[in-house]
């Protein structure tokens, strides 16, 4: 089995039998700083992130909401039809808006105001980006499995804040 992405017009082959997440987290991260390199467009630029984040690795869901006045909308994203509008601090995305940090939660139904948007969603973990000392977006992963995200998936997803926040 493989994973393909296209970068820049150029396949790249990561091997499906990179099993762990953070072989696969490291044969993915050059290739995302690649797939942004040649492009200005912003919203094309996360498109493209969270496409190759979704093929590569083992997720329900991936996307970003902007913050938007006194809401996160609905941005880029891979997975299920998902909420368009959340509320300042509801929610785990707009908590760690309000809270301007990172929230792991290894089981959805015992963070409460947990917002589902799918009912197969089961963990997640939520990164801020800053700009100015303010958060502009939040990514958001969520996973089917109970208990999936962990402090690699907080490295690696943080270093992918760090792309966005530099586009
Ligand atoms: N679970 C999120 C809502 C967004 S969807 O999962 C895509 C939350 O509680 O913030």
């Amino acid at each position: 089995m493989y994973f393909c992405i296209l970068v820049m017009a150029e396949t790249v082959i990561i091997p499906g039998n990179l099993s762990g997440k953070k072989e696969r987290y490291e044969a993915l991260m050059p290739q995302l700083k690649g797939l942004v390199s040649g492009e200005t467009d912003f919203i094309a630029n996360v498109a493209n992130l969270v496409a190759a984040l979704k093929e590569t690795m083992d997720f329900l869901w991936i996307g970003v909401y902007f913050v938007k006045q006194n809401e996160l909308v609905l941005g880029p994203f891979q997975g299920p039809v998902a909420c368009t509008r959340i509320g300042f601090g509801k929610g785990v995305c707009g908590t760690a808006w309000k809270n301007k940090q990172v929230i792991i939660v290894p089981d959805v139904n015992q963070f409460p105001g947990h917002i589902a948007c799918s009912s197969l969603s089961l963990s997640e973990i939520v990164l801020p980006a800053f700009k100015s000392g303010e958060v502009f977006l939040v990514l958001d992963v969520d996973s089917q499995h109970l208990d999936h995200f962990d402090a690699y998936d907080e490295k690696y997803l943080g270093e992918v804040i760090n792309i966005i926040e530099n586009l």
